[in-house]
């Protein structure tokens, strides 16, 4: 059997469609939603994840707008800035471009983004709300993740759900989120004893550590729906994520693929809640 391919660029294509379509009924009410990226330093996975999210919303009619700092800005200084867009009219959406360089405090700073334009959903005001079961700007990924699986028909209620990493940006709010679905949740890290043990018992799998081939399709439950959100180049140049596909679309019964999988979804997701934000 080989596993069906969930293709992310597809389906974020249909989202942003829709996206389009609540924009020109926003700007029938005069509203134009505007998000601002800042970025500190100059990461150049950030540089090019920004200039995905960029253009994503330039096609749907989101104005967006990058605010960089050089790698050694002062905190004030970057605070400075969050606190002039959330009191900007025109942007209804801040995100913080992460990892932020050494020196830069990352909680000070996603604390200062106002809640109602937090659309990462990274403000710990929106991370309380999502422990709670209900939030308005869910993490991007997760939300993304989440989408897909409603996209391949997925009920939730009463599976085995195995996250693989543990980070705040994905890992534990994807646990949050199949939690609220009643899946029955296991949370691993990089330093779980026998990781194979879990994820073989995984109906639903999602694999965020950002380590190359760390899941290979022996460690995979037959049939099992198998979400990769790793994003590693290879010596070669090549992007793979932290699953062994080839051998891994030889168990799953759906896997994504990398490139092409969870990352368009997570732009697509930055886009709803822009205009999620925008549309008060
Ligand atoms: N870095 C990696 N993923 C993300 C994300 O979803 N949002 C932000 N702001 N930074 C990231």
């Amino acid at each position: 059997m080989t596993a069906q391919r969930i293709d992310g660029k597809a389906l974020a294509e249909q989202v942003l469609a829709e996206c389009a379509a609540k924009v020109q009924d926003l700007g029938r009410r005069g509203v134009r939603p505007g998000l601002a990226v800042i970025l500190v330093g100059d990461n150049p996975a950030s540089r090019a994840y920004i200039g995905n999210k960029v253009k994503a919303c330039g096609r749907v009619g989101v104005h967006s707008q990058v605010h960089e700092f050089a790698a050694g800005t002062p905190q004030a200084e970057v605070i400075a800035r969050v606190r002039a867009l959330n009191a900007d009219p025109a942007i209804h959406g801040i995100l913080v471009q992460l990892p932020l360089p050494a020196g830069l405090d990352e909680a000070a700073i996603l604390a200062e983004v106002a809640a109602s334009k937090d659309v990462d959903g990274f403000h710990v005001i929106n991370r309380g709300d999502l422990l709670g079961g209900h939030t308005r700007f869910p993490p991007c990924t997760p939300a993304g993740m989440m989408r897909m699986l409603e996209h391949a028909g997925v009920d939730l209620g009463g599976k085995h759900a195995v996250v693989v990493g543990r980070s705040n940006t994905v890992g534990k709010p994807m646990a949050l989120l199949l939690l609220g679905r009643n899946a029955t949740v296991t949370i691993c890290t990089s330093k779980t004893v026998d990781l194979a043990s879990h994820t073989r018992r995984a109906d639903v799998l999602v694999v965020a550590v950002g380590r190359p081939g760390l899941v290979t399709g022996d460690m995979i439950k037959p049939g099992a729906i198998v979400l990769d959100v790793g994003i590693n180049r290879t010596a070669e140049g090549r992007l793979v994520g932290d699953v062994d596909f080839a051998s891994a679309e030889q168990v799953a019964g759906h896997i994504t693929p990398v490139p092409g999988g969870v990352g368009p979804m997570t732009v697509a997701m930055l886009v709803v809640n822009t205009i999620e934000a925008a549309a008060g």
